[in-house]
């Protein structure tokens, strides 16, 4: 057992030496792409991005993660909802992405504190891992002011006293 691992392995550097430049790149990004969907998960992004993770314990299918929401956040700021983040991946290169990120101040309830401290291999993993999934959903509502009327259901915060 322990030895036809082993040859296994063998043969499968071998492989991986003797596989052309690009085929190894695919190997790291692969690695890249498992660490940002590993950040996604416990980073808690989904349980506002994706329509039903939170209230499914998470049981939705990858293909829709991160697509945004309809479902509207209303208090004192307004009614906001949560962005498709491939629509918003897919628009910035990778090094926009993270100065949108240090320099992240939304509206609540997103949790900018969250994205602003995040590191750099981590900020660059998520991006690979999002844009990887390719596109899918549509666009969300624009946000509302205080004084507008939001479209669709609404969670609500209390006002301040
Ligand atoms: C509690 C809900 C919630 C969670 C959790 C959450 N977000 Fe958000 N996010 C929002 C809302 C709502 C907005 C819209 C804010 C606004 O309109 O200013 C937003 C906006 C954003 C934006 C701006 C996108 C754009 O196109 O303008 C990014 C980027 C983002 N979130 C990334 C993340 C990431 C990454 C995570 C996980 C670390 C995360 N969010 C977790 C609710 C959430």
């Amino acid at each position: 057992m322990k030895l036809s691992s082993h040859l296994f392995a063998l043969v499968a550097a071998a492989g991986v030496a003797a596989a052309p430049a690009a085929a190894r790149a695919d190997g790291a990004d692969r690695k890249l792409i498992e660490r940002g969907r590993y950040v996604i998960k416990i980073a808690g992004c989904n349980d506002c991005h994706t329509p039903g993770y939170a209230m499914s314990d998470g049981k939705v299918p990858e293909k829709e993660w991160l697509t945004g929401d309809q479902l509207g956040w209303r208090g004192p700021w307004g009614t906001t909802y949560p962005p498709n983040l491939r629509r918003t991946m897919a628009r910035l290169s990778e090094n926009e992405w993270l100065k949108l990120a240090h320099n992240a101040n939304f509206r609540p309830p997103m949790p900018s504190p969250s994205l602003r401290n995040m590191s750099d291999a981590d900020l660059r993993a998520v991006y690979r891992y999002v844009r990887s999934l390719g596109p899918g959903g549509g666009e969300v509502p624009a946000y509302v002011p205080p004084d507008g009327s939001p479209v669709g259901p609404v969670v609500m915060f209390p006002a301040p006293n």
